[in-house]
């Protein structure tokens, strides 16, 4: 068995738009890093975050639930001292906490010789999403450890199966550097709905998993609607109906909102689309005179993986 290791696990948009709380993504190049360390010390001690001030008492840290749910299924004295560093700011849209949960099981699964499957470590990253958030949802855990694109048929008992992704899918995302905290992007939320929506709403989940396994990128893109979330959660993000609107001029598949927001997210066919779209955000935002941070990606076939470096101290912001 190691004595330590250090991962990389990156950021996801969940939701999809019409898959509240049961789709989600994995996004290449921006994400966490985590070192982990076994010692004979029972429990989870984290030693140092940089990139943001974050708790280091594990029980209120996100990362420290997570290997602490683990640990605790794992029933036998083993401990962790665990460092992080931030590439994703919480309050982002980009599943900044599930990148650290996921980190944390993913690391710490394979520091124990790996006796847990990968639906199991959903379920333990799980419990980082219910502290973050004050709901267990797997939309982000599951792309950030699996990869790729996931569905979340039931998250109790847990089912996750991953989607096929075509090849030419590029995600663009806009980050605004605003806080929006899920917490409370979740307490906006109607708890009941009217039939019709439900109907159209599941219209478009079957037809966005059926446009992505068939590689029918106007059924994708026809898909990509939210009738229940969007109308009241993009209340909340400035600018988000120009930026739409901008988007889908500059060719975009669809847009919407990254996970519980603020980051919005368009998916494109092709790079040079996705480039054109992101210009489009980029000039239709600046004038707006809030700062945001602009993300092009493929989808990512690969979740929290093994890495040789952590970021410096110098990458502290
Ligand atoms: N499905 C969750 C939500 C994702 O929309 O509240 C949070 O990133």
């Amino acid at each position: 068995m190691k004595d330590s290791i250090t991962v990389f696990a990156p950021a996801t948009i969940a939701n999809l738009s019409c898959g509240f709380d049961v789709l989600g993504l994995a996004l290449d190049g921006v994400g966490d890093y985590l070192k982990l360390e076994r010692n004979d010390t029972p429990g989870v001690l984290i030693r140092r975050i940089t990139g943001m001030d974050l708790p280091l008492e594990a029980s209120r840290n996100v990362a420290g639930v997570a290997a602490l749910a683990l640990l605790e299924a794992y029933g036998r004295p083993v401990g962790v001292t665990l460092e992080l560093h931030k590439g994703i700011k919480a309050g982002s849209g980009i599943g900044s906490s599930a990148a650290s949960a996921a980190g944390a099981v993913w690391g710490l699964n394979a520091l124990l010789g790996e006796p847990f499957s990968e639906t199991e470590l959903v379920g333990f990253a799980m419990a980082g999403e219910q502290l973050a958030s004050g709901a267990a949802h797997a939309d982000n855990v599951a792309p950030a450890l699996m990869g790729g694109i996931t569905l979340v048929r039931s998250a109790n008992p847990l089912d996750v199966a991953r989607v096929h992704c075509p090849p030419e899918l590029q995600a663009c995302v806009l980050h605004p550097q605003v806080e929006l905290k899920t917490s409370d992007a979740r307490k906006v939320l109607k708890t009941h709905i009217p039939l019709s929506q439900g109907i159209r709403q599941w219209g478009n989940v079957g037809g966005l998993i059926t446009g992505l396994f068939t590689e029918d990128y106007g059924l994708i893109s026809r898909s990509l609607e939210d009738v229940i979330i969007e109308p009241v959660r993009s209340l909340l993000i400035p600018g988000f109906d120009a930026l739409r609107q901008a988007a889908l001029d500059a060719g975009a598949l669809g847009f919407g909102i990254s996970g519980s927001g603020p980051s919005v997210y368009a998916l494109c066919r092709g790079t040079d689309k996705a480039a054109a779209v992101g210009k489009a955000l980029e000039a239709t935002y600046t004038p707006m005179g809030i700062p945001f941070d602009l993300h092009l990606s493929p989808v990512s076939p690969r979740g929290v993986r093994q890495v040789e470096t952590y970021p410096s101290p110098q990458s502290d912001t």
